[in-house]
């Protein structure tokens, strides 16, 4: 029989001791998780005009062959790499006042002003709209870093930050960093009031209704954005005041519906389960579909502005 080799079984018990260390580390949540964003892309990329498809298709990295929502969840990849691009994902506005207010909240810790969702959400539009389309069909891409901008990424970003914005706690209170220092219990597991909202309903949601998967998911929102919700969804996509983004109007319907959903009734240790998913679920679906809506409503507005140039 060999002995076993010493150094490779300290080896071994180190690394597992620095895997068990990392998994514990808390992470701290960054907009829907990953399926979320993905629904927010699928719902968008089937109400596309010709022109923004085009101009996606145009922009987007050839690996992804077309496809906008296998990289929604890019902007979470990168934040350690783009450190900078950190605070771009959330609002912190007043703890308890339940009110949003571009001039007042829109900054990172360090006090920078426009650097949060909203600010981003504005930042890569304007990007977007230096987009100009490439002639000739036989150099896809060669507009898509044409002059200062990398309009991969802008797309990239801006598709992603529609999505965080109308994630209720994105637009939460300073102190407790959106609800990710409330420990809370969903159903039997230890997580955080942020998580439950990134994660956790959306997956309860799969698991009960939907065979486990985004696909069913998506086809029953997509069905409401055409049934009943149609009414509202033209009130959805307007932008007011001429604008080509709107993030203000989204993150201002955030903030009070965390006051009004996420955080109602929820204490540190909260137990949370059937009665807040049942009630909460209705209000996840919508903000889902209003992402998806209004993301292909911007990508509308700035590929229609660009397509003439
Ligand atoms: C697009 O990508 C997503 C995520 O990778 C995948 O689930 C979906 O099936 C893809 N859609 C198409 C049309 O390829
Ligand atoms: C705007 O985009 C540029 C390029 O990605 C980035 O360096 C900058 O931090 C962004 N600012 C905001 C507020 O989004
Ligand atoms: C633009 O960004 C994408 C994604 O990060 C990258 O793969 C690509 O190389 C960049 N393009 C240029 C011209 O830097
Ligand atoms: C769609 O609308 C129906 C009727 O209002 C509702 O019961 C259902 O939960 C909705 N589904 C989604 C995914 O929004
Ligand atoms: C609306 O915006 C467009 C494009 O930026 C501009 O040409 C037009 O004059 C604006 N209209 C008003 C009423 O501001
Ligand atoms: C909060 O709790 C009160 C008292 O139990 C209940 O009447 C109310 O419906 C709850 N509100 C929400 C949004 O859960
Ligand atoms: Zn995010």
């Amino acid at each position: 029989m060999e002995r076993p080799n010493v150094n490779a079984m300290a080896l071994l018990l180190l690394l597992l001791l620095a895997a068990a260390v990392f998994a514990a580390l808390p992470t701290p949540s960054h907009g829907w998780g990953v399926d979320g964003h993905l629904m927010v892309c699928q719902i968008a990329q089937g109400r596309l005009s010709d022109a923004a498809a085009k101009a996606v298709d145009d922009l987007l990295p050839s690996d992804a062959a077309g496809n906008l929502s296998s990289l929604c969840s890019w902007a979470d990849k990168v934040r350690f790499r783009y450190h900078w691009s950190e605070p771009l994902h959330f609002i912190d506005t007043p703890d308890n006042l339940c009110t949003y207010d571009y001039d007042r909240d829109c900054k990172d810790e360090e006090g920078v002003k426009g650097r949060c969702v909203a600010g981003a959400i504005n930042n890569y539009t304007s990007q977007l709209l230096t987009y100009a389309p490439s002639s000739s069909s036989s150099s896809p891409s060669s507009s898509s870093s044409s002059g200062q901008y990398n309009l991969t990424e802008a797309l990239l970003f801006l598709s992603h930050f529609i999505g965080d914005v109308h994630q209720p706690l994105h637009v939460g209170f300073s102190s407790d960093r959106g609800g990710n220092t409330i420990d809370v219990h969903w159903y039997r597991r230890k997580t955080e009031l942020h998580h439950v909202w990134d994660v956790n309903i959306i997956e309860t949601a799969e698991k009960d209704y939907y065979d486990q998967g985004t696909a069913e998911f998506v086809d029953a929102l997509t069905k409401n954005i055409t049934g009943d919700w149609s009414g509202k969804v033209q009130g959805w996509e307007e932008c007011g005041k001429n604008l080509t983004a709107c993030p203000d109007i989204y993150a201002t319907e955030g903030i009070t519906a965390a006051c009004d959903w996420a955080y109602k009734n929820v204490t540190e240790d909260s137990t949370l389960s059937d009665d807040y998913f049942d009630s909460r679920l209705p209000i996840v679906n919508l903000r889902l579909a209003q992402g998806g809506v209004r993301l292909a409503a911007t990508l509308n507005r700035i590929f229609d502005q660009t397509k003439t140039k």
